[in-house]
Order: C-alpha cells, then structure tokens, then sequence
C-alpha cells in the first residue's frame, strides 16, 4: 500500500520514476486496474486545481469516483477524519485524496486504515503533487536539475508548495533560493545562506517560482501590506521580466492574484508556464494514482494493462 505524504518520503529515484510515468501518460499512455476501484477525494479546504485534476485523473484511468462533499457529509455531524476514512474503507473504497487545515493530519490516519491516502495539501505542510508537477514541467523544459538555479519568491513560512519543492528540488541537485518579505520566512527552510534579495533573485534564476500571499493562514502577528505595496516590493513587474534571463521561466502553483505577485499581463506571456502546470497536474495525479493502486493489488505494476 503505497501512500504519499510527503516528497521527503520519496527517494531520488521514485520521484524519477513518478515523472517517467506522468510523462509517459502525458504521451499518451494508458493504464487501467484490472478491478473495478473505487477513489474518494475528501477537500476539507478549498481547491480549483487540485480537486478537479485529480478528479479528471481518476476518470482518465477508469477508477470509479464516489461523490464526498465535507459540508453535506456526516464530518458536520462530529465525525473525525479517522472515522469518515474507516468508513470509506469499510464500504470499499480502494484510496483516499486528502486535503485538510492540519498540518500533518495524515499522522491520525497512518498504519491505521488499510487503503492508500494520497496528500492533496495538508495545512502549511506538504503539498507532494503540486511539487511533482512542478518538477515535470522543469525536467520537460530543461531536461534537468542540477545546475538550474530556482528562487521561490513570496509567503514562505505559510506555503506547503515552498516547503516541498525546497526538499525534493534540493534534492534533485538545484540550487534553490527564496525572496519576498523576510517576516514571512520561515527558519526550517530559511537561512541567510539561500536568501536573495528579490532583484538579485528575478535576474539570476533559471525558474521563478512565485507564491500566493495566503492571508487565510496569518495570524494578528503577520505582518500585512496593501496588494499595491507588495507587487512593487516583492512582485513580479513588467519591469522585472525584463531583466529575468534569456531562457528563464516563471511558475506559481496558482491560484495567482493578478497584480500582486505577477503583473496581470505576465500570467500568460511567453515564459509563463503557469497553465502549463495545471495540465501536467493530471498526468502527475495520473502517475501517483497508478502507483498507489497497483501496490494495493499485490506489487505487481500490471504491466499487461499498460497500454502505449
Ligand atoms: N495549486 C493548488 O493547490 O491549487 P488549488 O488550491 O486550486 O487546488
């Protein structure tokens, strides 16, 4: 039973072996269980992106998806998320997305339910896919890690996506830098050594990474500034892109803010990928789902049912 919890979880190699098989799907591979399956997608916090593109991946590889909305199941009742997981588990799904306010929620549900849950997003966390699909959408533009210099720039110490690509970029050989305002970082994957002033930062990077202010985690502690003041200090402005290098590109797990941290007209210009991590976020889903699935039917990779 294969879950996936974290990027720190996975070695060099699984991560690898994760985006060979997202882009493998993204040429138009196929794979389906060779059982009837069942997924459930329980989003305890909001979601676009995430939610629906794991869902269209779950229907691309002919899993059944049972319908689960927090506000109209019986979580309003008092029902923890042990419970609720228990349950699914017990009426026969094979697998549970999860993503939930707490850090870590997933500790309440490890080595206690018997099927695989995958973190769609837990808290300030972890963010695994996102990260996945950020790393295909480097690997597919430059066919490696190391070597690249990548700033995250913005809402450090609130942004699961920073911590998890932090560890697995790290990992893959990229040097990897932040920026934005320095009461927003956070000392576990902050120190002075990999900080860059935000100019610094724009001009020297092969990939900039920009993040959501997420107001909905600051605290009366966070210190606050108006849209117009951040997108001048610590944005990404007409006048930035201009100075970024030649071959350069930008990303940000979205939802973005236009004119905050990336001027509107730079969501979709010609370095923007942003769309284009949206739609390997399928591929990468596709991958993990396949992964997770197979284990639960005995380690066999089925390899019969993989269609190319
Ligand atoms: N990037 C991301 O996680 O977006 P959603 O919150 O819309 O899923």
């Amino acid at each position: 039973m294969e879950n996936l919890l974290t990027t720190s979880e996975l070695t060099v190699v699984e991560i690898q072996q994760i985006l060979q098989d997202a882009q493998n799907f993204a040429n138009g591979a196929e794979w389906k269980p060779n059982k009837q399956s069942f997924v459930a997608n329980l989003f305890f916090e909001p979601s676009t992106r995430t939610k629906c593109s794991f869902e269209v991946a779950e229907r691309k590889l002919g899993l059944e998806v049972i319908p689960f909305e927090t506000t109209s199941s019986s979580v309003v009742k008092g029902e923890t998320l042990y419970d609720t997981v228990r349950t699914l588990e017990s009426i026969g799904v094979n697998a549970v997305v999860v993503r939930h306010k707490e850090d870590n929620y997933f500790n309440e549900l490890v080595g206690k339910v018997n099927i695989p849950v995958i973190n769609a997003g837990d808290g300030c966390g972890n963010h695994p896919t996102q990260s996945l699909l950020d790393l295909l959408t480097i690997k597919q533009e430059f066919n490696k890690f190391a070597g690249l210099k990548i700033s995250i720039i913005g809402d450090i110490r609130h942004s699961r996506v920073a911590r998890s690509n932090a560890d697995a970029l790290t990992r893959l050989g990229a040097e990897v830098v932040f920026s934005g305002p320095k009461e927003w970082f956070d000392e576990n994957v902050l120190n002075d050594a990999n900080y860059e002033d935000i100019d610094t930062a724009i001009e020297t990077s092969d990939v900039v990474m920009l993040l959501r202010i997420q107001h909905e985690r600051h605290g009366e502690n966070d210190v606050e500034m108006t849209k117009e003041d951040y997108h001048k200090q610590y944005g990404l402005t007409v006048d930035r892109e201009k100075r970024m290098k030649k071959s350069s590109i930008i990303m940000h797990p979205a939802p973005v803010n236009r004119d905050v941290e990336i001027a509107d007209e730079l969501v979709e210009c010609e370095r923007s990928r942003i769309f284009k991590q949206m739609q390997n976020g399928v591929y990468i889903r596709m991958s993990v789902l396949k992964r997770s699935l197979t284990t639960i039917e005995g380690g066999n990779l089925h390899v019969n049912d993989y269609k190319k």
